[in-house]
């Protein structure tokens, strides 16, 4: 039998592919110049991203986003922890991962007084592509960027969008497995950021995996199939949109009961109702529900709420904290931006 056949005869269990990006107990610490400046920016993060996805990372302002981003891709040095990028670990192999990935950081960072054409070209020769490959490819990310038309314009003259849509091109030139970007439609409005999110979803749907950051909930909940919620350095919340939606839908009380509960509490279709002791109820429903079909159903079992209150939910908070702060960043038109850390 040929190494072929044999293969075909003997059909096994899907071989489980590695993570296009694994971490492990992250840590960073940014040294200020006294114990009070020390920045914990990453506390242990650990995730998983699979090779195919279209990943989103989501937090507030402050939570630790970019200085995750910027460990994956080497621009930032971790305090502790590991990364692998498609098993490759960073630390062991740091060109290796590299060479592995395309950054799309937050700020437009090419010369604005070069033509699209060239700055894909040039960015390809850094990464040694010969020329007559790079014009290939160049035209290839020109065209899927709808910036062909505009390969040989001075850069300073695309629109806002049509700069954003350069600088996935450029990442896209080394052909990377995995594309990161980071707030790529921070500030940017709603008609450009749909924009991308088409490109974006071209790109992925080509075999690239896609890690973006954001604190638009709608980005996410538009782009992303899995997620992980950063917030001060942790992760709060991980896995699909779908769940993560459906347990945003959630509302949560306690009910304080008037004299001892029946042994049978009422069922109500939708909601769980659970005695957490002899005169307390927790209750879970969906937001579009009544209360008022609560009340009367505990009514008819001759249950009387005498008081009720309702039970924090980190994710909603951390929600509200979200959109209050994306609040103040259109108020005052501009978005927090990182500083490069000062090279060790
Ligand atoms: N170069 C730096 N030096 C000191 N502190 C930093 C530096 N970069 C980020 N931080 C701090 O680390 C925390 C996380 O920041 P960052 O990773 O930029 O969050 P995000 O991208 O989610 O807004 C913040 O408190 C920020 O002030
Ligand atoms: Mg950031």
């Amino acid at each position: 039998m040929n190494e072929q056949s044999a293969a075909d005869a003997a059909p096994q269990a899907p071989v489980p592919r590695v993570p296009a990006l694994s971490v492990r107990d992250l840590r960073k610490t940014y040294a200020g110049n006294s114990a009070q400046t020390r920045v914990e920016a990453l506390k242990g993060v650990s995730l998983d991203v699979e090779q195919g996805d279209f990943f989103a990372l989501l937090g507030p302002n402050g939570a630790g986003k970019s200085t995750l981003i910027g460990i994956v891709s080497s621009l930032v040095n971790l305090s502790g922890g590991s990364v692998e990028v498609f098993g490759t670990d960073l630390s062991r192999d740091r060109e290796a991962s590299m060479r592995l990935i395309g950054l799309v950081p937050q700020e437009l960072n090419f010369n604005m007084f070069e033509k699209p054409l060239d700055i894909l070209v040039n960015y390809a020769g850094f990464y040694g592509i010969p020329r007559a490959e790079a014009l290939v490819r160049a035209e290839q990310e020109l065209r899927r960027a709808q910036l062909w038309d505009k390969a040989r314009m001075m850069s300073r003259t695309l629109s806002g969008g049509m700069k954003r849509r350069l600088m996935i091109a450029r990442a896209m030139m080394t052909r990377p497995r995995l594309l990161i970007l980071d707030e790529p439609t921070a500030g940017v409005d709603i008609e450009i950021r749909r924009g991308m999110w088409q490109t974006l979803r071209e790109i992925n749907a080509a075999g690239t995996t896609i890690i973006l950051t954001t604190h638009y909930l709608e980005e996410a909940e538009s782009l992303c199939r899995n997620l992980a919620i950063i917030d001060r350095g942790s992760i709060v919340a991980a896995g699909p949109m779908k769940a993560l939606l459906a347990r945003l839908d959630v509302e949560g009380f306690l009910f304080d009961i008037d004299g001892t509960l029946p042994a049978r509490l009422p069922a109500i279709e939708g909601t769980s109702i659970v005695a957490t002791d002899d005169h307390t109820l927790d209750v879970e429903m969906p937001r579009s529900m009544d209360l008022n079909r609560v009340f009367a159903a505990l009514g008819e079992a001759g249950i009387r709420v005498r008081s009720m209150r309702t039970k924090s939910n980190r994710l909603e908070e951390l929600f509200v904290r979200m959109t209050g702060e994306n609040a103040v960043d259109s108020a005052a038109g501009s978005t927090a931006q990182v500083a490069p850390e000062p090279t060790a």
